[in-house]
């Protein structure tokens, strides 16, 4: 038994390919590299180029592997670029999970493990968010991924399809043996930019918002080690090969949140040194305060968290920054990627 993990070049995936390596599963990675990189594919993990949504390459991939479960985590996750290209995001996310499924169900593979995210929520929810709170998302990026959810479960109730689908809150951090990490030079999370500041590597810390009805006025969020996120999915992978069916969604999160001042001194201990930010007024569309109840996941997954701690995240994003520069430091000529 195989598992098919779809965008495992990319950050959270490639993580993914990590934990499933670790625990001796056996994977195969999809990938159209269009965002992800290759080196992100662990060692001994075959990789396959190509589209979700290419049924062909589906189907012959799920056969020639044996693939039973698929975790699905290609997307494009940009928000900013889903507002500006609505068609765009749900041809990615939606349209493409859509085929993907397709695929699938002919093929009759019945376990599916889905990337979602807090952004279905929308900007006002009740906090703590438990996965019963009312969605309304704010996005596309959060309204293509809120569709996928819904056919989800209709094809769950017609084909027998069992699923997880997780909520991701703020994914940060790197793998603690910096085998992979956010590679992306465009990446826009504030621990990433953080850490890049604190090297030196980017023009500066913003925060966006200092006035907003929270204890120190600036945006809190639930910050989640993405080694833990990646552990969360073995944990369904093993819930479905467990006999679990139907579906089942899940927030991915600690269940509290630190302000964005929290988070720039958190940075700034790991760095050793204090780190300059200039003030912004606040952006659009933010939720002011996003922070799971993370009680159904503790539940139903037994997933205990390893590294639920702002300093070991913190740490091993500027870990894994530092790294990188001192890679690309020694190998010039693949400045254009990082690592
Ligand atoms: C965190 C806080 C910013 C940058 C996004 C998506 C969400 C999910 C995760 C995928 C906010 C503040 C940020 C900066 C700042 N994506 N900030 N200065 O916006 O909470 O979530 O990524 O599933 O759907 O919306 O993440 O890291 O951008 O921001 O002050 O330079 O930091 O305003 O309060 P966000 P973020």
């Amino acid at each position: 038994m195989t598992v098919l993990i779809t965008g495992g070049a990319g950050y959270i995936g490639s993580h993914m390919a990590l934990a499933l390596r670790d625990a001796g599963e056996p994977a195969v990675v999809l990938d159209d590299l269009s965002t992800g990189f290759r080196e992100a594919v662990p060692e001994g993990v075959p990789l396959v180029v190509g589209d979700v949504a290419d049924e062909a390459l589906v189907l012959r991939t799920l056969a020639t592997h044996q693939i039973d479960t698929v975790a699905h985590f290609a997307a494009r996750i940009v928000v900013s670029e889903s507002v500006r290209d609505p068609l765009g995001a749900y041809a990615a996310n939606t349209c493409k999970t859509r085929a993907l499924l397709g695929a699938l169900v002919a093929a009759d593979v019945k376990r599916f493990i889905f990337s979602s995210t807090a952004a279905v929520y929308g900007l006002e929810p009740p906090t703590p968010t438990a996965e019963t709170a009312p969605c309304d998302p704010a996005s596309p990026y959060g309204a293509s991924k809120l569709m996928t959810e819904r056919m989800l479960r209709d094809v769950s109730a017609a084909h027998g399809l069992s699923y997880v689908t997780l909520r991701y809150f703020n994914v940060a951090g790197a793998d603690p043996q910096l085998r992979s990490g956010q590679r992306s030079p465009g990446a826009s999370n504030l621990i990433t930019l953080a850490a890049r500041a604190s090297l030196g590597l980017n023009d500066g810390l913003q925060i966006f918002g200092t006035d907003l009805p929270t204890p120190d006025g600036t945006g809190v969020r639930d910050y989640i080690h993405v080694s833990d996120l990646a552990d969360a999915h073995v944990a369904a992978l093993r819930h479905l090969r467990a006999g679990g069916s139907g579906g089942l969604t899940l927030n991915c999160g600690y269940g509290f949140g630190y302000s964005v001042r929290e988070v720039i001194a958190a940075v700034g201990r790991a760095a050793g040194r204090e780190l300059a930010a200039v003030e912004r007024p606040r952006r659009a569309g933010d939720p002011y305060v996003s922070i799971a109840d993370a009680s159904r996941i503790r539940e139903t997954l037994s997933w205990t968290p390893r590294r639920d701690d702002l300093d070991l995240i913190v740490a091993d994003a500027l870990r894994w920054e530092r790294f990188c520069w001192t890679e690309k430091a020694r190998r010039p000529e693949s400045s254009g990627r990082r690592a």
